[in-house]
């Protein structure tokens, strides 16, 4: 009754932002992203008679039993429990091997690790559809860890989410020259999680429904050019999709502002070095990180200009990385 399982972080290349039902974690609109292959999260579950309680630690801290976070890994452990009807408390231990809650997706690795991991800690047998909707009901985005590559995330129309997984659009290998350079411009835990944050759009922002209408269509149109493999389209569609989201947070009462003004410097160097014919676009999440997309060729010149920016604290290039998998070595 104990499994350790490893799963990747992605990154949106069109968001999800929005929720049409709390309960199965259902998205307004599909999304697509790209799997990184550099960060990750480790999870190991134990299901055992000898657990009082669920002890659950998080990069060798213990969480208190009363915290957001463990409170919602409790809830995730006992659907577990619930689907593979066994009563039984856990350890779990999990380990990222990046900042954690700062907009680097730590979330989508961290429940995909954990639904692998628990699920077949519990004695059950499901397939990366089954897998990818128990991520989804622990995180939205960690539906989309479970695939390695180039993934899409149905919206489905099921009430119950039955048809709301994803699946991958392409293979790793199949565009290898995709580069997401993330630069780490800051590292505090932010604000406004994404779970709250978006709930808070969702009631307030006057321009959700502009999002709302137009969300699917780009998730859609990104899959086809993914498919086809056309960077500039990727590119283009990925930094309108990550602006309009940022639209309806920054117009959300109370603000959700998540840029700082090196998120921002960064934003008018992609611009100025694409005019030059530098070909980059830029993309950001529920933080003030700027993962900057470009080929292969144009690696190591952005990477220069992008280190003179003096606010960037660490660059980090990431490559379309590996499907979420079962490891044999467990952290306890
Ligand atoms: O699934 P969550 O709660 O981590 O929400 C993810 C929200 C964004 O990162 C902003 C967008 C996305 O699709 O990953």
């Amino acid at each position: 009754m104990k499994a350790t399982a490893q799963a990747h972080s992605n990154i949106a290349l069109t968001k999800y932002w929005g929720k049409r039902d709390k309960k199965w974690m259902l998205p307004n609109n599909g999304s697509t992203s790209m799997t990184l292959d550099k960060f990750y999260t480790q999870t190991t579950v134990e299901f055992d008679e000898k657990y009082g309680t669920d002890e659950i630690i998080l990069n060798g801290e213990k969480m208190a039993a009363d915290s957001k976070e463990g409170k919602e890994i409790r809830e995730h452990l006992d659907l577990i429990r619930e689907m593979a009807g066994i009563s039984t408390k856990t350890k779990v231990s999990s380990n990222n091997n990046f900042p954690t809650a700062a907009g680097l997706a730590s979330s989508a690795s961290g429940l995909a690790a954990l639904s692998m991991a628990g699920a077949k800690a519990a004695g059950l047998n499901l397939d990366k559809k089954e897998l990818s909707i128990l991520s989804r009901r622990g995180s939205g985005s960690a539906s989309r860890s479970i695939e390695g590559g180039f993934v899409q995330w149905l919206r489905g129309e099921d009430s119950e989410g039955k048809d709301s997984f994803a699946e991958q659009i392409l293979k790793p290998e199949a565009w290898s020259e995709f580069r997401m350079i993330v630069n780490i411009v800051g590292t505090q835990q932010k604000k406004w999680k994404s779970r709250a944050g978006m709930a808070q759009t969702v009631a307030t922002c006057p321009y959700y429904p502009m999002w709302k209408e137009t969300a699917q269509n780009d998730s859609e149109q990104m899959t086809e050019f993914i498919k086809q493999k056309d960077f500039t389209k990727v590119g283009e569609l990925a930094e309108f999709n990550a602006l309009k989201m940022h639209a309806t947070m920054i117009t959300t009462q109370p603000m959700i502002l998540y840029w700082q003004p090196t998120t921002v410097e960064i934003m008018h160097n992609i611009a100025l070095w694409r005019e030059e014919g530098l070909e980059s676009y830029f993309t950001m999440d529920a933080g003030p990180q700027v993962k900057v997309m470009c080929l292969a060729k144009d690696e190591s010149e952005l990477i220069k200009r992008l280190h003179e920016i003096k606010g960037i604290q660490k660059i980090e290039v990431c490559k379309p990385g590996p499907a979420a998998k079962i490891i044999e070595e467990h952290l306890f």
